[in-house]
């Protein structure tokens, strides 16, 4: 069975609860057992991973390093921000999808910029949840 990584960067643990205009009013858990109904389905094993913290996020990539298919990515702000996740995401070769949950090429201009987008396989941005359900089908398909 296939093993995939779904990591969330900081703030995501506030779904539900922060800007629902932008991010909906589905919460954290919620997420989680969206994506893993979508996983047991397709027959693939799901680990999820949430922090607020850079350096964590940085850990979580590397332990994936040799136990681990692919990984599903959200970094939250540190998208637009941290050369460190680009970095690590480079060091571990892991096949990664990067998933916005909102249409980051609509807002701030800055939200545009990803720094890891360099080292992932693919980008979704603007489809909610369901970004991360097509994120997994991306891994499973390539
Ligand atoms: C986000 C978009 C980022 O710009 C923002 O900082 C987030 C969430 C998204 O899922 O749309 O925290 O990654």
């Amino acid at each position: 069975m296939k093993k995939i990584l779904v990591i969330n960067g900081p703030n995501l643990n506030m779904l539900g609860i922060r800007e629902p205009s932008i991010y909906g009013r589905s919460t954290y858990n919620d997420l989680l057992a969206f994506v893993s109904s979508h996983a047991e389905k397709k027959q693939v094993e799901v680990d999820f991973y949430q922090s607020n913290h850079e350096g964590d996020l940085v850990d979580a990539i590397q332990n994936a390093y040799g136990n681990t298919d692919g990984i599903v990515i959200n970094p939250g702000a540190y998208t637009h921000t941290s050369v460190a996740l680009l970095d690590a995401v480079k060091a571990v070769g892991i096949p990664t999808v990067e998933v916005h949950i909102s249409d980051v090429s609509t807002r701030e201009p800055f939200r545009s910029i990803s720094y890891i987008r360099a080292a992932c396989v693919k980008t979704i941005a603007g489809k909610g949840f369901d970004g991360y359900t097509e994120a997994i089908d991306f891994l499973l398909e390539h």
